[in-house]
């Protein structure tokens, strides 16, 4: 119902509260009380006894309504669940794909306000409190599993797009799903899968944005490789813009990978790369490697030189 408030009240020009009660079919009461529901959610609301209310700022909070309001995409986002706390989104979009494939379309993207579990790579924990983007986005692309690693270079593509067409600001790619800013981490993406032989059942991508968030926030060991985007620009950024952003472009690059054309996409990927060209030490779990990043290959697999010219596909690593 305060949703429904929302649609009828307009920035900053009055509304009767009799003509919401009439549009609504509710009470001026019942209109009184979600209003004030509205107030708790941060909506910026005045009233006047003659005019009614008026809308004076909405929160950039990601609420469903807010991303959806001006949302250009066909499918991701036109479903989302809001959680101004949760232990992590990647383990709601795990237990919704799962338990509800049925009923949770393609695209559904669970949001939180922060996480109090936030799940990193290798089971690292991921910081995430209030003033970032924390959220994932639930897949069933009709592809095979081995198009995991693409997914996570395609979405890192749209993450640097969306910082670019929103801030300005220039980031990179570190392989595979780091995205930095001076060298720093800004923002890191978790694809997780389940899949059988040869198709792919769902996938969840999450992705954490620190944006306005001040440096002293962060736990002081990661804080010398860490950056936010608000200490980037020296001023907060709207998360709602950023997150419908990275929203059209995450479908626009996903819609080119179903179409089988990542070659495309890693056309770009290399434009924004961190990792291309530089002498680099590579965990994959049993051993380090070390040698220089020459490649990408269509597999979205990393391409190591060693000292002795031996070339190398990694699939999946850490690069240390
Ligand atoms: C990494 O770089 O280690 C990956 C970090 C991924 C963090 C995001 S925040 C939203 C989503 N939910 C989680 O628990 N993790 C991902």
């Amino acid at each position: 119902m305060a949703n429904d408030i929302l649609k009828f009240l307009r920035d900053k020009e009055y509304v009767s509260g009799e003509v919401l009660a009439q549009k609504l079919g509710i009470s001026r009461v019942a209109v009184w009380k979600q209003i004030q529901k509205l107030k708790n959610m941060e909506y910026k609301i005045i009233s006047d006894q003659n005019l009614g209310y008026c809308l004076v700022s909405r929160p950039d909070l990601l609420l469903p309504q807010e991303i959806q309001r001006g949302l250009s995409t066909n499918y991701v986002g036109k479903e989302i669940y809001y959680f101004p706390e949760l232990k992590s989104t990647n383990i709601m979009a795990k237990e919704k794909a799962l338990h509800g494939a049925e009923g949770i379309s393609e695209g559904t993207l669970i949001v939180a306000g922060r996480q109090s579990a936030g799940k990193g790579r290798l089971g690292r924990e991921w910081f995430s409190p209030v003033g970032g983007i924390w959220f994932s986005v639930i897949l069933y692309p009709q592809l095979s599993p081995s198009y995991i690693s693409r997914i996570t270079l395609m979405t890192a593509v749209a993450v640097v797009k969306a910082i670019k067409i929103c801030t300005q600001i220039k980031s990179q790619i570190k392989w595979p799903n780091d995205i930095l800013i001076n060298e720093k981490k800004v923002c890191g993406i978790l694809t997780e899968m389940s899949a059988e032989l040869d198709i792919i059942n769902w996938v969840v991508v999450g992705i954490g944005i620190n944006v306005n968030i001040d440096l002293r926030e962060f736990p002081e060991d990661i804080q010398e490789n860490t950056i936010s985007l608000k200490e980037t620009s020296g001023k907060e950024i709207s998360r709602v813009k950023l997150a419908q952003t990275f929203l059209q472009e995450f479908e626009k690059y996903y819609e080119i990978l179903k179409r089988r054309e990542f070659s495309s996409i890693l056309k770009e990927w290399k434009l924004y790369s961190h990792t291309l060209g530089k002498k680099i030490r590579v965990d994959i779990g049993e051993r380090i490697i070390t040698g220089e990043a020459v490649d990408i290959n269509e597999e979205g697999s990393l391409i190591l030189k060693k000292e002795d010219g031996e070339l190398v596909e990694i699939i999946s690593g850490t690069i240390t």
